[in-house]
């Protein structure tokens, strides 16, 4: 059984679609599938024309002779076509509706009845080809793909569609430094991969691991718009080097100290200048009745016991759930979006703090 994947992201590997994708592609794989994979997001394809040349004086071959050639053959052979594209205005991709466009070379001209509408007879195509759609959004609520999944439900009418699997909210998905958040996802991505390619379906079980780790309730939509909007300003581009850093007469904390001074001098000592080069900013932690500040000033970071006048970026939290979050026990991003702790100042920096605080 040959299962072909077609990403849809103009943003290549480093994207939601892909991530989900990729492990729902080795689930297929653990399925025994053989797996082969269209980057759209690499490939050179030419609008088509209209021109139906591929229907009349050459039969099934386009007038464009691009990345399209190689494609056709691959999913005339393919058991199961998955694509994985992120929703864009309510629909696939430009890269993909080009993609689908282009596959009418795989079509005959006539019309006959299809799945209770007109449609086309398909040219030497395995007659019971299925069709499977993943895809990603920005927005928090399930709802927004309605179109998309009505679309293909449409297109892959009489029996093709077999299911999809949707992700709302899945802008931190593309980034790197969100993707330890997301394993015990991908875990199950991987395993409704596997269903699929065992049964065609993916157990009701699954499917509400799936649902469970991504659906918002009404109270988490409202974090969600909050901490989209704190990190759409924090892009704004600051110059970190710019920063003025007070002067601090006080000593700094040391590592021999002991309890929370150790900590944060610890922090300290493991600071990674290079996650954020040049930067000056100073990070205040105000957890439960006790306050740390770092001053990071360019490679140098020093730790300090109490409240700095201006911090750049502040934390509060219970100080067991930091201490759970910066030990790997309570993923940051989950924390966050439960409330668990706020952050006040520059998101991206709180972004940055895996990297900015690892060796
Ligand atoms: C041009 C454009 C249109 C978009 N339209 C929508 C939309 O209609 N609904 C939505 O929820 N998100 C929308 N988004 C957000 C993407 O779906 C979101 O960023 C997604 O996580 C990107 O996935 P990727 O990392 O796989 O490319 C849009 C993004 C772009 C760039």
């Amino acid at each position: 059984m040959k299962a072909l994947i077609v990403y849809g992201s103009p943003r290549h590997k480093k994207s939601a679609s892909y991530h989900i994708g990729e492990n729902f592609a080795n689930g297929l794989r653990r399925a025994g599938l053989q797996v082969d994979e269209i980057m759209l997001s690499k490939q050179k394809i030419h609008h088509c024309i209209g021109c139906f040349t591929c229907w009349t004086k050459t039969p099934g071959v386009c007038i464009h002779k691009d990345d399209m050639v190689g494609n056709l053959p691959k999913l005339q052979k393919a058991n199961l076509i998955v694509f994985a594209t992120p929703l864009y205005v309510y629909n696939v991709t430009g890269l993909l509706k080009n993609f689908l466009d282009r596959q009418i070379p795989l079509l005959e001209p006539y019309l006959v009845e299809k799945g209770e509408a007109t449609g086309h007879p398909r040219r030497d195509t395995p007659e019971n080809q299925k069709v499977f759609l993943i895809s990603v959004a920005g927005f928090p609520e399930v709802s927004h793909f309605d179109a998309l999944v009505t679309l293909f439900k449409q297109m892959y009418r009489g029996g093709r569609y077999i299911g999809e699997i949707l992700i709302p909210g899945s802008e931190p998905m593309s980034m790197d430094d969100f993707q330890e958040s997301y394993n015990e996802l991908y875990k199950l991505i991987e395993q409704a991969g596997f269903e699929v390619g065992k049964k065609g379906i993916i157990s009701e079980e699954t499917r509400k691991a799936i649902t469970d780790k991504t659906t918002y309730t009404e109270e988490e939509i409202k974090v969600f718009r909050e901490m989209a909007n704190k990190y759409w300003d924090s892009m704004e581009l600051k110059d970190y080097s710019k920063i003025k850093l007070e002067t601090i007469d006080i000593e700094p904390l040391k590592v021999t100290d002991s309890g929370m001074p150790a900590f944060f001098a610890g922090m300290a000592e493991i600071y990674n200048p290079k996650a954020v080069p040049g930067l000056k900013a100073v990070m205040q932690f105000n957890l439960d009745d006790e306050s740390y500040y770092l001053i990071i000033n360019e490679a140098e970071c020093k730790a300090y016991k109490g409240s700095y006048s201006e911090p750049t970026f502040t934390i509060i939290s219970p100080k067991d759930v930091w201490m759970k979050i910066t030990s790997g026990e309570l993923s940051g991003a989950k924390a966050f979006m439960q409330r668990m702790y706020k952050v006040e100042g520059d998101m991206k920096l709180l972004m940055k703090m895996n990297q900015m605080f690892s060796r």
